[in-house]
């Protein structure tokens, strides 16, 4: 097995396609194989949390596993609210802009979402966004999902930690002397990738080129755009830690040896949740408590869209 070569192989094929949708679907299954491959999943998490200072700058939900050009390939964790407040946004609604998304579930019940056809944000009535509802879903294990460029969307926090496998990619080439450009503040390494681009939370790379938006959220029941949409990170490294520890356990990414490295550069309580991990503890799924700027409900959601 070998992680590094099976990413290197889904950036290739996808940086050397021209109808790189097509392509998305293509990799669909392969994505989905990869999403319950432990091995493969193993070893790429291994390479994350061997980096240097790993945990001590966890502030984001994300283990980016490799960024090249316009490809990201990710884990992404999904954890409960800790709140304990049922059907709460994740996050706005949003889309990626020129992006395109395959993911599939590698672990936990997944999550409830909605997605909007594709440029419905555009439409507007005044202030009103006329987001129109594609599909109102959970995606769950089994099966890969799709996310078309500027095609909004949101999730809903799940009640226990989720993980997903995340490709993305431009909908269209690109010229990797304009993806520099774009992306200037980030260095485009790969196989270490260097701290601004681990603990880069994803509105970092997703705010980019939108006339019309790219957040969205319900206010005084209708749907306006959200002005000055702020994410520097997910949470605390207190909160964003124990969620990636539960992950761990639900994948049993629980080897020893996995952890002996990195134990003594880390503080006590991430060696506790080592040694806990290791030891067949069952770790708590505590959540994180999000932003109440960014918490809405679905009915609230649903109500502005007179879809209830
Ligand atoms: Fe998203």
């Amino acid at each position: 097995m070998n992680s590094e070569k099976i990413l290197r192989e889904i950036a290739d094929e996808l940086h050397n396609s021209r109808d790189r949708k097509k392509t998305h679907f293509k990799m669909h299954e392969r994505i989905d194989q990869l999403s319950n491959d432990k091995k493969f999943i193993h070893e790429s998490l291994l390479n994350c949390i061997s980096t240097k200072k790993f945990f001590s700058n966890a502030t984001n939900l994300f283990f980016y596993l490799l960024i090249e050009g316009d490809v990201i390939i990710a884990i992404n964790i999904f954890p409960p609210n800790s709140n304990n407040m049922n059907d709460i946004t994740h996050d706005n609604i949003h889309h990626h802009g020129w992006r395109l998304l395959s993911t599939s579930v590698i672990s936990g019940q997944g999550y409830d979402t909605i997605s909007f056809k594709k440029k419905s944000h555009e439409n507007r009535d005044e202030n009103r966004v006329l987001l129109e509802v594609e599909e109102n879903y959970t995606h769950t294990k089994g099966g890969t999902k799709f996310l078309d460029s500027e095609q909004a969307h949101v999730v809903f926090h799940p009640k226990s930690t989720a993980a997903t496998l995340a490709i993305w990619s431009a909908d269209h080439p690109i010229k990797t002397q304009k993806i520099k450009k774009m992306f200037k503040r980030f260095p485009m390494i790969n196989k270490y990738l260097s701290y601004t681009a681990r603990s880069m939370g994803l509105s970092d790379l997703f705010g980019l080129n939108s006339t019309k938006g790219n957040y969205f959220h319900p206010e005084g029941g209708i749907i306006v755009e959200t002005r000055n949409y702020s994410k520097p990170h997910d949470g605390s490294v207190n909160e964003i830690v124990p969620c990636m520890f539960k992950f761990f356990e639900q994948i049993q990414f629980n080897d020893k040896k996995y952890f002996d490295k990195i134990l003594n550069d880390n503080t006590q309580d991430v060696q506790n949740l080592c040694n806990n991990l290791i030891q067949g503890e069952p770790l708590q799924d505590n959540g994180i408590s999000g932003d109440a700027r960014r918490r809405f409900s679905k009915n609230q959601i649903l109500d502005a869209l007179n879809y209830n």
